[in-house]
């Protein structure tokens, strides 16, 4: 027979002839072993058959119905049991219209009546192992289909699960690769991970992150041991899976994984089990490399995100130096206003985020003076109404200089509303209460007490007291007193 390379021949089917009468088992057994190459097994009756079909599994039962102890009937109820999807030919010598119909609802395929043609016994046989076999067929299809999806969704779900998990991870960037550690010694199992920077015109690994074993001299070890491998995988631009038969220093096995930020190795990932452990697969191997290459892909975007916004914030804080050059108070208030302000977000309790919005938006909220002319910034004495009208417009020019950054959309907000008052009689939009933004409520009470107690060109700086009972008198009306009680606490 001509065979495929790899293909196994093809194994006898296997039939378990039960019947008391040692004649009929013979005659059966030897009519099929002349029919085709079976594997025939005997039993005497019902229970030694059972314990035959427990012990092992058969193609195609064939049972007699009256025997002595477990009869045919009784077999077939346990054969279901059993081994459900077996086919199972009775045959009896006393045939009887409603004993046929039982045999066929407890799950017989056929029912011969003694004596029978033999040739009919074989034809039935062959078809019934033909489609047993088509349907075991069927059944491991539509297992493997099952385990197929099964293995897809664990995949796409440990994939999704190491996408969300590093998108989540930390803003700050050495805390990134700590979590990128963390993330590979759990989605592989392993058991220690090394995270090292390479350096370029150095040539140089230098270790970042080493899970478990701080000690400096322990770390700088494996960087050594591990040189020629983590080189390796700079020059290849590739992950390895190393296994202990090519190198026998590696038990049982090592993964490193490159990072890379637009084609250049910036460090690499290396994650090992301990020697008694399973050694890494080709799966294991793929989800390091799903996770070096979405971290990759994270860490760049943070570093794009980074440079992009201290760019612009060097930008705006040019700006609000320009502004001191023609009136020095813009610059000084500003950072006080950050620190007080900030100052009174912690003493709220307020989240980091919020923290940092208020920080910008701080530094920046006088930003649309830039277009006051002089004649109104810095006019000595009491402003005229149309004057005041023109210094009201600066929330809105400011917004209008930063409102196209959408990194800073938070910060337009505040910055557009940091003169509203609590009963909305503020400015630019008369907004009130909790209407108005929570950081901006902040800016209000802070900006009014730094501008009472310094000296301004239409009056002179305030005692700290006065301007204290100034803020406790319009708490509920300028300002959110909440907001006036936590900053008092910071003086
Ligand atoms: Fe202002």
């Amino acid at each position: 027979m001509l065979m495929l390379w790899g293909q196994s021949p093809a194994q006898p089917k296997k039939i378990l002839i039960v019947d008391d009468h040692v004649p009929m088992r013979k005659l059966i057994a030897d009519a099929l072993g002349q029919a085709s190459d079976y594997q025939i097994r005997e039993a005497r009756n019902g229970q030694e058959a059972l314990d035959v079909l427990k012990q092992d599994s058969f193609d195609l039962v064939i049972s007699d119905v009256m025997m002595p102890g477990m009869g045919g009937m009784e077999l077939l109820n346990h054969i279901r049991a059993v081994q459900s999807a077996i086919p199972v030919i009775m045959v009896t010598a006393h045939p009887a219209t409603d004993l046929t119909v039982s045999a066929m609802k407890n799950g017989a395929v056929d029912f011969l009546p003694k004596p029978f043609d033999i040739d009919e016994l074989t034809f039935k046989v062959g078809l019934y192992l033909k489609e047993k076999a088509f349907l075991d067929e069927t059944e491991k299809r539509r297992k493997d289909t099952v385990l197929d999806l099964k293995a897809r969704t664990e995949e796409l779900s440990l994939r999704s699960y190491i996408y969300d998990a590093i998108e989540s991870g930390a803003d700050d960037t050495d805390r990134v690769f700590e979590h990128i550690v963390d993330l590979a010694l759990k989605v592989v199992e392993g058991d220690c991970c090394l995270l090292a920077f390479f350096d370029d015109a150095s040539k140089e690994f230098y270790p970042k992150v080493f899970s478990g074993n701080h000690d400096r001299t322990v770390v700088e070890a494996t960087v050594k041991k591990l040189k020629d491998l983590l080189n390796e995988v700079v020059e290849r631009k590739e992950a390895l899976l190393i296994h202990s038969e090519t190198r026998s220093e590696i038990a049982p096995s090592l993964i490193c994984a490159p990072l890379l930020i637009r084609g250049y190795v910036f460090g690499v990932l290396c994650v090992r089990k301990k020697q008694y452990r399973e050694a890494f697969t080709q799966k294991d191997l793929h989800y390091i490399l799903s996770l070096t290459k979405r971290a990759s892909l994270n860490i760049e975007n943070k570093m794009l995100y980074e440079s992009i916004y201290s760019n612009l914030l060097n930008t705006f804080k040019s700006l609000v130096t320009s502004i001191q050059t023609r009136d020095s108070y813009t610059e000084e208030h500003s950072f006080r206003m950050c620190q007080r302000a900030v100052e009174v977000a912690r003493a709220m309790q307020c989240a980091d985020d919020q923290i940092e919005s208020l920080k910008i938006a701080g530094w920046l909220h006088d930003v649309g003076k830039i277009a006051i002319p002089d004649i109104v910034l810095m006019k000595p004495g009491k402003l005229t109404d149309e004057e005041y009208a023109i210094i009201k417009t600066h929330p809105d020019i400011g917004v209008q200089i930063i409102r196209h950054v959408i990194l800073f959309e938070r910060e337009v907000t505040i910055i557009q509303h940091h003169h509203e008052r609590w009963d909305g009689r503020g400015y630019p939009n008369g907004i009130a209460g909790e209407q108005i933004p929570f950081e901006s409520r902040i800016l209000a009470v802070t900006d009014t007490f730094d501008a009472m107690t310094n000296n301004r060109p239409y009056r002179n700086a305030l005692s700290v007291e006065v301007a204290i009972e100034e803020l406790k008198k319009n708490k509920w009306t300028q300002f959110d007193g909440n907001v006036v009680d936590a900053f008092l606490t910071t003086l």
